[in-house]
C-alpha cells in the first residue's frame, strides 16, 4: 500500500542553486526560502556550510540563515566537517547534514577524502551535532551509478548507509546523483538495506531526474514504504562536482503525483507553481519542471 502522508524535504535553495553558474543575491535566496514556505513546505534545506571555495554559490551561507531562522519551518543545513558543524550551530541551526559517498571517486571529487576517511570526518560532526540536540541527515551519494566508475554494486551502498546510521544519523537519504536510477534497482537498494537492519522508517530518497525516472522511482520507493522524499521547487539542481547531474525531481511534478493518488503533502500547488516561475524569471531561464509548465500556461 501506500503511505497516507509524504514529507517534502525540500532541495531548491541548496541543491539547486548550488550548481547555478551565476550569483544569485542572498536577498533572493532568502525570499526563496520565504515563498517555499508559505506555499507549505516544511522542510527546507536552506544551504551549505562548506568551504566558500569549492561551492561558492553558497558562500553567504552566514548571511542568509540568519535572513530565514525565524520561519516556522525546518531548515536543515550541510555541513561536511567540524568547521562547518561549528559555523552552523553558532547561527542556531537545529538540523544538520553530513554527505558521504557509496563511490571512491566522487568521495575523491567532492570531499578531497576516501570513503572511509569521508566518514572519519563525520564521526565527531554526528557526535558534537547529536550531543547540542540537533537532527541529523546522512546523505549518501551515488547510490545508483557513478560517472566515473558506472554501475554502483548494492554491497557498496549498504555498507555505506550501515556505516552512517552506526555514527548516530537520525535518517539517511539514497542518492541518485546522476539520474540513472530505475524503479527495480530502487526496490533492490530498499530491501538489501532492510536485511541490514536499516529501517525503512529511516530513509529518504533523492532523486535526480536526468533520465526522466525520478517520478517512477519515487513512487517505487513509496511502495515499498518510503515516507520521505526530497525535491527541488521546479526541479532546480545538480552537482557541481558530478558530471552529468542534472535538477532533482522537481517538487511540483512530486506534489501533482501525489496529490493524485490523495496523499497529503499539506503543499498549495499554485503557490508552489508561483514561487518556481518567480524564481525562473530571477535566473533567468524557464523551469524544467512539467507541472510548472502545464500550470504556469508557458
Ligand atoms: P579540503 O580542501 O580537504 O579542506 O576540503 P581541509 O580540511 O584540508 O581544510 C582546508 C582549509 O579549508 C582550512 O583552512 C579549513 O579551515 C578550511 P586553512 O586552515 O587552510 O586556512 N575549511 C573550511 N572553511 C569553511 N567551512 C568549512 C571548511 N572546511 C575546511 N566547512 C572540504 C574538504 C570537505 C572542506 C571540501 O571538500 C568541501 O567543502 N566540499 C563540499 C562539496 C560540496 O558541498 N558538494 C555539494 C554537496 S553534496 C551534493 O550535492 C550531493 C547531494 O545532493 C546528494 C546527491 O545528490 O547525491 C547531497
Ligand atoms: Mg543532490
Amino acid at each position: 500500500g501506500l503511505p497516507a502522508r509524504v514529507r517534502i524535504h525540500e532541495v531548491g535553495a541548496r541543491d539547486g542553486l548550488q550548481n547555478e553558474k551565476g550569483t544569485v543575491p542572498t536577498e533572493v535566496k532568502a525570499e526563496f526560502i520565504r515563498r517555499l514556505a508559505d506555499a507549505g513546505l516544511t522542510t527546507i534545506e536552506a544551504t551549505s556550510f562548506v568551504h566558500p571555495k569549492w561551492v561558492p554559490q553558497l558562500a553567504d551561507a552566514e548571511q542568509l540563515f540568519p535572513l530565514v531562522a525565524g520561519l516556522p519551518v525546518e531548515l536543515p543545513v550541510l555541513v561536511p566537517n567540524e568547521r562547518g558543524l561549528d559555523r552552523a550551530l553558532a547561527l542556531g541551526a537545529r538540523r544538520v547534514a553530513v554527505f558521504a559517498s557509496a563511490t571512491e571517486s566522487f568521495a575523491k571529487a567532492n570531499l578531497n577524502r576516501t570513503v572511509d576517511e569521508a566518514l572519519a570526518m563525520f564521526e565527531p560532526v554526528v557526535a558534537r551535532a547529536k550531543a547540542d540536540g540537533a537532527q541529523v541527515r546522512g546523505y549518501v551519494s551515488m547510490c545508483f551509478g557513478d560517472p566515473w566508475e558506472g554501475q554502483v554494486p548494492i554491497a557498496q551502498v549498504v555498507r555505506v548507509c550501515r556505516a552512517l546510521m552506526d555514527l548516530g544519523c537520525d535518517e539517511l537519504s539514497l542518492g541518485d546523483t546522476i539520474g540513472v536510477a530505475t524503479p527495480g534497482h530502487v526496490l533492490e537498494l530498499l530491501a538489501s538495506l532492510n536485511e541490514q537492519r536499516v529501517p525503512t522508517s529511516a530513509l529518504g530518497v533523492h532523486f535526480h531526474d536526468t533520465y526522466g525516472q525520478a517520478l517512477a522511482n519515487t513512487l517505487a520507493a513509496l511502495q515499498h514504504g518510503v515516507t520521505t522524499v526530497d525535491a527541488s521547487a521546479g526541479g532546480l539542481g545538480g552537482c557541481p562536482y558530478a558530471k552529468s547531474a542534472t535538477g532533482n525531481l522537481a517538487t511540483e511534478d512530486l506534489v501533482w503525483m501525489l496529490r493524485g493518488l490523495g496523499i497529503d503533502t499539506g503543499v498549495d500547488l499554485g503557490r508552489l507553481v508561483a514561487t518556481s516561475v518567480w524564481m525562473a524569471g530571477q535566473l533567468g531561464r524557464p523551469s524544467p519542471s512539467r507541472t510548472v509548465r502545464a500550470l504556469s500556461h508557458e
